[in-house]
């Protein structure tokens, strides 16, 4: 008998874009909890697109996508707010409130959804802060850390709420390496500690074969997918061809 577990990400023939403009159709593939996607494609091939409308920020211009079950286009508002609060998200330049330190920046969508008292609230947020390795830098402004701390400080504040899922828009983007391999490092730590299933938009070849169970390759010429496949399957040369070429190119910049 075979264990049924139900998949916490779908996508049935998706169409995302912009107004009229469709960016990326006939989108296919399902995701199990606990795994970690990765976005990839050459820039400007609609990875940012795509996961807006994974993450119901954004509506899909056709087909039909589920996240935890459910349809975010048509769920009520009760069904939407109580899937989007176990959501958690780190845009791309992820923006950390300039003039709060990275413990208010963290306390923020605490206090918005957590009925809890402001020294619980505090307790959280140093926690979460010390969970990315940031505990002795919670009351510096991000004027005041590195852009690796920035990134850090961003994914505490996506894992505020102990989300079930979290998207990440190119978390490594314009980093060093060791600081690239720390923040994988941590994610995959994340995923470890919480089963939490982790979405992430990446053109970095070595981040994703060090992080990624899956990849979905958006391929800008035929405007869909090229290829679902674990990235180690797409390092190898077989039917994926362009999705190969991409890896391959891209590891040996
Ligand atoms: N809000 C918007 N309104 C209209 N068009 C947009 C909007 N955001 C992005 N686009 C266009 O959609 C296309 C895909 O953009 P998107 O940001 O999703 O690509 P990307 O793969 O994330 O790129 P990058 O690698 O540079 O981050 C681009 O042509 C972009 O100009
Ligand atoms: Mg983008």
């Amino acid at each position: 008998m075979s264990e049924i577990v139900a998949d916490i990400l779908t996508c049935d023939n998706l169409s995302v874009g912009h107004g009229e403009r469709v960016i990326m159709d006939r989108l296919s593939f399902r995701l199990a909890p606990g795994k970690i996607l990765a976005i990839v494609g050459p820039s400007g091939c609609g990875k940012s697109t795509l996961m807006r409308v994974l993450g119901g920020l954004d509506e899909p211009l056709g087909g039909k996508t589920t996240l935890m079950g459910v349809d975010l286009a048509t769920a009520d508002t009760k069904e939407r707010e109580s899937i989007l609060r176990r959501t958690g998200f780190l845009f791309q330049g992820s923006a950390l409130f300039s003039s709060l330190t990275l413990r208010e920046n963290i306390e923020m969508p605490m206090r918005e959804f957590l009925k809890a008292p402001r020294r619980e609230i505090h307790q959280l947020a140093e926690y979460k802060l010390a969970l990315v390795g940031l505990a002795d830098a919670m009351d510096k402004l991000p004027s005041e850390i590195s852009g690796g701390m920035a990134k850090r400080a961003g994914i505490a504040r996506a894992m505020a709420l102990d989300p079930s899922v979290i998207f990440l828009d190119e978390p490594s983007a314009g980093l060093d390496p060791v600081s690239s391999g720390r923040l994988d490092e941590l994610i995959l730590r994340i995923r470890e500690a919480y089963g939490t299933t982790v979405i992430l938009v990446s053109h970095e070849v070595p981040s994703i074969l060090r992080t990624a169970d899956y990849c979905v390759y958006l391929d800008p010429d035929t405007g869909t997918m090229g290829a679902y496949a674990p990235p180690k399957t797409l390092l190898q040369a077989g039917q994926h061809v362009k999705a190969h070429a991409f890896f391959t190119q891209a590891r040996f910049d």
